[in-house]
């Protein structure tokens, strides 16, 4: 991690207000709509998303499943978030509290974790603790979309700032999750520095 869990909550604390405004290029959509397409929650699942947000994948979802859970690190993001539930009437079916990837801080059943845009400012070895974590949880899936290198790392492009970020490589995610005990079933390329994995809980 290049900042500490405290420098990036307080970073997006200030840019809550703005944030869904800043969100605008086309592989940021691309990546949150295959995320929440290939979550594809039941009618009965609970799930979770990690580095929620002000909410984009966790509002997405929550029509959908029976319940969802959103958690952050950053008080600002979390608070736009809830005021979005109550705006598009969601408030009774997603509760958005203060978690971490490593630490969650929700101790129920989970069916489904989801995460968009977050993990990366982890180091490797915290994205590995943060996915074993995940795993200890129990959900069949586990659907990752983040900025990640499919090529090699290229501050020039867009996605990748290393001041803040410390994105994985795929194959580095790729073996996170098996190591984890989920088989990668999809991964799936946006943008050079950009995909999704989703991993299956093996039995
Ligand atoms: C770029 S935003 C993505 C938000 C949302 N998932 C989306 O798709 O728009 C990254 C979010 O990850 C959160 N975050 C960063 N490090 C985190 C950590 N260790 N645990 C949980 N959330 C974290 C930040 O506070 C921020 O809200």
């Amino acid at each position: 991690m290049k900042r500490t869990v405290e420098e990036h909550a307080s970073r997006f604390d200030d840019h809550a207000a703005e944030y869904d405004e800043s969100q605008d290029s086309e592989e940021y959509k691309a990546c949150a709509g295959l995320v929440i397409e290939l979550a594809d929650p039941d009618p009965d699942d609970v799930v979770l998303d990690i580095g929620t947000g002000t909410g984009a994948i966790a509002l997405a979802l929550a029509p959908r499943a029976k319940r969802m859970i959103g958690r952050d690190i950053s008080g600002g993001m979390l608070e736009k978030a809830r005021e979005k539930a109550a705006a598009e009437g969601l408030d009774d079916r997603v509760e958005f509290g203060e978690g971490r990837f490593r630490e969650p801080g929700y101790e129920g059943a989970v069916d489904v974790v989801t995460s968009n845009f977050a993990m990366h400012h982890l180091s490797d070895e915290e994205k590995r603790e943060a996915i074993r974590e995940i795993a200890d949880l129990g959900p069949r899936r586990f659907v990752l979309g983040d900025v990640m290198f499919f090529g090699e790392p290229d501050p020039d492009e867009p996605f990748y700032s290393p001041e803040v970020d410390d994105p994985a490589t795929v194959g580095t995610l790729v073996e996170a999750f098996t190591e984890a005990g989920f088989a990668v079933t999809h991964a799936r390329r946006v943008h050079d520095q950009v995909g999704v994995l989703v991993g299956e809980r093996l039995e």
